[in-house]
């Protein structure tokens, strides 16, 4: 089972590099908005980040701590944002500045919680 969470620690760094990566890949353009990458990197998120907690909750880890729910369920409610957001602007003609730099900050801002909190 360890074998199965590192695997789904790995797809969310695949996630979160897809979604940070197609936010960067725009920063010169006179064209920002959402591109695929970012929107399938939210998605990725999403599902990856649920099926950690629920790995974690299920104790297949021996030495684990119980995950630390308020930290989780702001992380789960910015990336609904950040997916909602996508979503809504994945057909919209660019430029979506407004949309793009919305999304890159909320992904951001989910590094930090994840990494100092
Ligand atoms: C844009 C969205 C997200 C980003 C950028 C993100 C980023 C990260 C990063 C950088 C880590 C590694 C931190 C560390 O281990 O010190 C991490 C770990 C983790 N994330 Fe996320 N995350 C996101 C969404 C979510 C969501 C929605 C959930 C759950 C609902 C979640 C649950 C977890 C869990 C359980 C870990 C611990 C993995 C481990 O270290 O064993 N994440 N996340």
């Amino acid at each position: 089972m360890e074998f199965l969470y590192n695997l789904i620690v790995v797809l969310h760094f695949v996630g979160l590099a897809s979604l940070l990566g197609g936010f960067i890949v725009q920063m010169k353009s006179p064209d920002k908005g959402v591109n695929p990458a970012m929107l399938h990197g939210a998605l990725t998120q999403l599902v990856t980040g649920v099926v950690l907690v629920g790995l974690l909750e299920s104790d297949v880890l021996d030495d684990e701590e119980a995950p630390n729910m308020t930290k989780i369920g702001i992380k789960l409610i910015v990336v609904l944002i950040i997916t909602a957001l996508a979503w809504i602007g994945r057909k919209k003609p660019a430029p979506q500045v407004g949309l793009w730099a919305t999304i890159g900050a909320l992904t951001l801002l989910n590094v930090v919680i994840a990494v100092f909190w």
